[in-house]
């Protein structure tokens, strides 16, 4: 008999997506401001590590990430036995999803944050639940709280926030930790921690130990410079850790990115430059903007959100694209009136403020 039957995917084949295509001028440069990426690449030690191991690419890469882990223990001075190493860190908030939440459970996290949050929740079928701000976007933890029912089973967290670029304090953190059930995994997504210099700041290391149910994911994408060989990692106590390390594919940190990490984790100083020169190009571009009268939410991260009623995000974001500069509306993330803007280097945020001034006064 002729099977005319196709496959059934479990995962609806259209649900929230970060791909966009923006329509570019005929420019002789395109300058991506889009994707939260560095712009101040990573020092030659990094590509020498990489091609030091691509004469050995034959062979398959440690899949228990020893030195890469130990790399990172001896930097945050953490236990390497509790760190898994990711393929971007993106992967890590897939692997909780995929140990934790099934078929009608709830995953929560907070309004206005990163799409992966309800991405890796349909993924697995559960429902998103999307917990409403205070104001200027920050995290309401008494919100949250009341919103955990029976079936939630993840919180996840980004701190500084993407995409309003904004920090909660520890003083909230601690409370949401101290206060969070304890069957609930609490995932603390700090990718843009290099960036952010608030001195309550805490990217939630510091809990992982004390408690059962902490999980802090950290990337070598952002103030790293290595988003193109995709590494990240997870801190967590031992009966998570271990229970990742079961559900992740084996071999995720290729060769590659095992050697870059290793590299990449020795020049602190390198990543400090990185810090010191987004801050100063923040505080230049943030004071631009302000003059100009465009509200800009206070950021901690390399990127910034312009407030932009009336249609004018889509607007602008059409005028930088035409000239050649790359940048993010947020529709997909109920943010409209809102244009993201990575910060990139002093000549490309000369440009884009530059233009961003015509703009304003055409
Ligand atoms: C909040 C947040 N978390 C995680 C990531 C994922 O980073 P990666 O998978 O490159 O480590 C991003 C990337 O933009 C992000 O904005």
């Amino acid at each position: 008999m002729k099977n005319t039957s196709s496959p059934n995917a479990y995962v609806k084949g259209k649900t929230l997506t970060v791909i966009k295509a923006i329509d570019v001028g005929k420019v002789d440069r395109i300058i991506n401001l889009a994707q939260n990426e560095s712009c101040y690449g990573t020092p030659p030690s990094v590509s020498k590590a990489v091609v030091e191991r691509l004469k050995t690419i034959e062979r398959y890469a440690d899949v228990s990430c020893r030195q890469m882990r130990q790399a990172i223990g001896t930097v945050y001075g953490v236990d390497p036995d509790h760190i898994i190493g990711g393929n971007g860190s993106e992967e890590l908030l897939d692997v909780v999803a995929r140990l934790y939440a099934r078929n009608g459970d709830e995953i929560l996290y907070p309004q206005y944050s990163f799409l992966q949050f309800p991405i890796v929740a349909y993924r697995v079928g559960a429902t998103p639940v999307a917990v409403t701000n205070k104001e200027n976007f920050s995290l309401d933890v008494d919100a949250i709280l009341a919103a955990v029912t029976e079936k939630t089973k993840i919180l996840y967290v980004a701190n500084p926030n993407n995409p309003t670029g904004i920090y909660t304090p520890s003083s909230q953190i601690d409370r949401l930790v101290e206060q969070l059930p304890k069957h609930i995994v609490l995932v603390l997504d700090a990718a843009y921690a290099e960036y952010c210099d608030a001195p309550d700041y805490t990217s939630g290391m510091e809990y992982v130990e004390k408690y059962p149910n902490v999980v802090v994911t950290r990337t070598l994408s952002k103030a790293y410079g290595l988003a193109g060989i995709r590494a990240g990692w997870v801190y967590t106590n031992g009966k998570i850790a271990a229970a990742m390390n079961n559900m992740r594919g084996i071999g995720n940190v290729n060769a590659l990115a095992q050697a870059a990490t290793i590299a990449a984790l020795k020049e602190q100083d390198f990543v400090k430059d990185v810090q010191q020169k987004n801050k100063i190009e923040r505080d230049r571009a943030n004071q631009k903007l302000g003059e100009l009268g465009i509200d800009v939410v206070k950021t901690e991260t390399n990127f910034l959100l312009l407030n932009l009623p009336n249609g004018g995000a889509n607007e602008l974001l059409k005028y930088l694209a035409q000239r050649g500069v790359m940048t993010r509306t947020n529709e997909d993330y109920g943010l409209d009136d809102y244009l993201r803007i990575t910060l990139g280097n002093r000549q490309d945020n000369d440009f884009f403020l530059q233009l961003i001034s015509e703009f304003i006064t055409k």
